[in-house]
């Protein structure tokens, strides 16, 4: 999409919906509505992607070769479930920028960063320590401190926290850069979110994973809110390991499968401790019922169940939606829809709200954060009776995300227009 100087004007919204190449995908979303029946303007996809349309036939499939076949679907259902999770594969891997082998659908978030700590946390007397980023989403701060003190070691000790400047809201890149250079030595692993849930900062990942690895430590990340928002390259970037969830920017659903990346240079590396469950043992031998496990090569050999096939069928409408809009175009409009989002509230400044997101484009995804220090969790619960949805995050952010899949210029147009007028009203 070639760059137009943002104009005010719901005109400008009106001419850039009309010249966006993927306008279309908009309407293969079902968009909540409001008391009295309007469609709301969603901007909640940082939190829960729509339904995908076809997400309902999709799961109505196999129900049906469920009914039909019962145990049998598991080899002859129209897309056997003994493999179901493998339809995924391809396109997960094109998603974050992995080879096929380097990621596997699995689990939820939370579990799956467990799973990757409990083999890729090994601290040593030298080495303990974990770096997280203040604010991280409290479940990575739970599992990271649980781990810390499954090892024996006291979060108090072990835990660095990478903070901004005082009267600042993002991470300085220098300031990580510092840390390691001073720290390094004793860094077991850097696990830091891809983007910041609650400032929307995308983190240098190349960067972070080059001068990590320099050091010694290990590298993680989440990427709950950069799957699907960010084009990532995780191969080339080589952290050791990463985990995200679909329920964002993957529209799988609420509670939808994860998923999981293992470098490639982990792939056979059987020394490492792991949790194991039948599913992750080696194919060939699954069904020979032997006591002794045998992991899989690459990212599959971390899985524990079954897939749960219900939950992976919506996953599978929408990645093929993401597929066939492309990240590098869904990534261009993204870049725009979120300027003009920035440029709009700019042009309504007031010392009620600012924006704590940082400016450049690289630094940043789909979501813009506004700091409302004289309002609460009410407000936004206003704002979504009157059919503007975002989200509250305490203690005074508003979290707001066109997302370029199913937003459109006239949605941020209208948000910001009825958002003003609700601060105004308030005043
Ligand atoms: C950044 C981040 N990490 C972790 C989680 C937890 O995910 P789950 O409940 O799927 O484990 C979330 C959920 O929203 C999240 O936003």
């Amino acid at each position: 999409m070639t760059h137009r100087a943002y104009e005010p004007g719901a005109a400008f919204a009106a001419k850039m919906d009309a010249d966006d190449p993927l306008a279309g995908f908009r309407t293969r979303f079902s968009f909540p509505k409001t008391a009295s029946g309007e469609k709301c303007v969603y901007l909640c996809g940082h939190s829960l992607g729509l339904q995908p349309k076809k997400a309902k036939d999709y799961i109505e499939q196999e129900l049906q070769d469920w009914a039909q076949l019962g145990v049998e679907g598991h080899f002859h259902a129209r897309n056997p479930w003994m493999a179901y999770h493998r339809l995924l594969t391809e396109q997960t891997a094109a998603l974050v920028g992995a080879n096929p082998e380097e990621v596997v659908v699995m689990n939820s978030l939370t579990v799956n960063l467990h799973l990757m700590m409990v083999s890729f946390y090994r601290p040593t007397r030298q080495r303990h320590k974990v770096v997280v980023e203040r604010g991280a989403f409290p479940s990575d701060q739970y599992a990271v401190k649980s781990q810390i003190r499954v090892h024996g070691y006291d979060p108090a000790s072990c835990l660095i926290e990478l903070t901004p400047r005082p009267g600042e809201f993002c991470i300085r890149d220098e300031d990580v850069s510092a840390l390691l250079e001073r720290e390094g030595e004793s860094i077991a692993l850097i696990m830091l979110g891809g983007v910041n849930y609650a400032t929307g900062q995308v983190f240098d990942m190349p960067g972070i994973t080059k001068s990590g690895h320099a050091r010694g430590c290990v590298v993680g990340f989440d990427l709950a809110h950069a799957a699907g928002n960010l084009i990532l390259k995780l191969h080339e970037w080589g952290p050791d390991f990463a985990v995200w969830c679909s329920y964002k920017y993957l529209n799988g659903g609420p509670g939808c499968v994860g998923g999981c990346f293992v470098h490639k240079r982990h792939a056979r590396a059987w020394e490492l401790p792991r949790y194991a469950g039948w599913w992750g043992h080696e194919e060939k031998a699954r069904f020979e019922m032997e006591p002794d496990f045998q992991a899989m090569p690459g990212a599959e050999g971390w899985q524990l169940s079954n897939p749960p096939i219900f939950a992976l069928a919506p996953l599978r409408a929408s990645m093929e939606i993401l597929h066939e809009a492309g990240m590098e175009r869904l990534r261009a409009k993204s870049v725009s829809l979120t300027g003009y989002l920035e440029f709009l509230l700019k042009a309504r400044a007031s010392p009620t709200f600012e924006i704590i997101t940082p400016h450049e484009p690289e630094r940043r995804g789909a979501q813009i954060s506004i700091r409302i220090p004289d309002k609460g969790r009410a407000f936004c619960e206003e704002l979504a009776a009157a059919g503007l949805i975002g989200d509250w995050r305490e203690p005074d952010i508003l979290r707001i995300a066109p997302v370029p899949l199913y937003n459109s210029y006239h949605d941020v147009y209208e948000f910001v227009r009825r958002f003003s007028a609700a601060l105004l009203r308030e005043g």
